[in-house]
């Protein structure tokens, strides 16, 4: 989904790709001097532990986004980690920027997501298998197995973006007004104030 490169590489700059106002450059972040890159920078490691699942959600996603990831930059590639405890699911969410190919490497996920036609499309996976989420689809995984599952997910974007259903709805900064939200949901503002309490930071 990104723009086609216009060179072999362009490491961005150190901390470019994690601050959105470094990026006067098109496409991506800044590049970094040619001579002074490195094969570390094509390199990482951050993708090797997972994050605590010990959360609300029983999940972690760990990032490798050219924000984490410098040497991504301009390659139209991402990659994050998706750990699951027993009962846990990455929540429902979408990326503006990017198809995701979800590969699951041990355990079982449920993946689904919902078509612009509202229609939805759901499989279980098993280790070794893979599902594809379409752009902008709004999707999941849940663990419904007894043991933790982790999956790599793969994107045709070095930034995908992400709007997660519930945090964009209910956690807006300024608040989007209960009136909206009730009337949008068709239900009382007791519910959307219950749902604020649990999106707001
Ligand atoms: C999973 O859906 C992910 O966005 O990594
Ligand atoms: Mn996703």
């Amino acid at each position: 989904a990104d723009p086609e490169p216009v060179q072999d590489f362009c490491v961005a700059v150190a901390g470019a790709g994690g601050d959105p106002d470094a990026s006067p450059a098109f496409p991506g972040f800044p590049c970094k001097p040619a001579s002074t890159v490195v094969s570390d920078d094509f390199f990482f490691a951050g993708l090797s532990r997972g994050g605590s699942t010990d959360n609300p959600f029983g999940s972690s996603v760990t990032p490798g986004n050219v924000a984490a990831f410098p040497g991504l930059n301009t390659l139209g590639l991402a990659i994050n980690r998706v750990d699951l405890a027993p009962g846990g699911v990455n929540p429902l969410h979408s990326h503006p920027r990017a198809a995701e190919l979800v590969h699951v490497i041990t355990g079982q996920m449920l993946v689904g997501f919902v078509s612009t036609a509202g229609k939805y499309y759901s499989k279980v996976l098993a280790e070794g298998e893979s599902f594809v989420i379409p752009r902008g689809m709004m999707h999941f995984q849940y663990n419904a197995g007894t043991v933790a599952a982790r999956a790599m997910t793969v994107f045709n974007s070095q930034l995908p973006g992400v709007v997660g259903a519930a945090p964009s709805l209910f956690g807006a900064d300024p608040e989007i007004p209960d009136a909206v939200l009730a009337k949008s949901f068709q239900v009382e503002g007791e519910i959307i104030k219950l749902l604020k309490s649990k999106f707001r930071k």
